[in-house]
């Protein structure tokens, strides 16, 4: 399985999946990593992984058709045949949702569908868990569709909420069960025990 990454930010998810495949954890190959963001973390991480690396975004490709379309080029320029949204914070254009039916995935800092969708991102994730008084969260794998945080589920773990937690507390620990279902779910998928659709 070739792996593509999309990453806006540190990366750290997209770093524990690459860890993952060098160990041979996972049998699958990193081969590219884009970024909107060209002072992202994943960008500098790929850098020292000697992944190749691009910076996409409405800078590069002001008309949102070129930018999908590109985006998709590059994948398929790296064979790629599982997309892997690591922190990615921009919408999947319909050109690569067409080009990789099924076979893009997300991970989502709370357990869908609840505490999901539109500008329900990061730390807004883990205040509205703690506002809403819930005594449980997690992190969702799902695939990804055109709506946010809406294609099917295909793995959740949960997180225990402590009286004493922040957003912060809570973001540091759901983070690092992120890392481990994130890699685990993958190396499903590769080992044909998950079927995407
Ligand atoms: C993670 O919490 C992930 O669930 C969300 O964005 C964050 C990315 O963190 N989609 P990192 O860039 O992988 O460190």
């Amino acid at each position: 399985m070739n792996l593509g990454f999309l990453a806006s930010h540190n990366g750290s998810n997209m770093q524990a999946v690459i860890d993952a495949c060098r160990s041979g954890r996972l049998a699958a190959s990193p081969v590219v990593v884009i970024s909107n963001n060209v002072d992202s973390g994943a960008l500098e991480r790929a850098r020292n992984e000697r992944i190749p690396c691009f910076h996409l975004s409405g800078r590069t490709h002001p008309d949102p058709e070129d930018l999908d379309r590109e985006i998709v080029d590059v994948l398929l320029e790296h064979d790629v045949n599982l997309v892997i949204l690591a922190g990615y914070m921009k919408k999947i254009g319909p050109v690569t949702l067409a080009t990789f039916p099924g076979h893009i995935i997300n991970i989502h800092p709370g357990l869908l569908p609840e505490y999901g969708g539109q500008g329900m991102y990061g730390r807004r994730v883990h205040e509205a868990v703690l506002a809403a008084g819930a005594g449980t969260t997690g992190a969702t794998v799902h695939v990804v569709d055109a709506i946010y945080d809406n294609g099917p589920i295909l793995a959740q773990k949960k997180v225990r909420v402590k009286k004493s937690d922040t957003a912060g507390s809570l973001a540091k620990r759901v983070l690092e069960i992120e890392h481990e279902l994130y890699v685990d779910t993958i190396g499903r998928i590769a080992r044909g025990e998950i079927k995407l659709p």
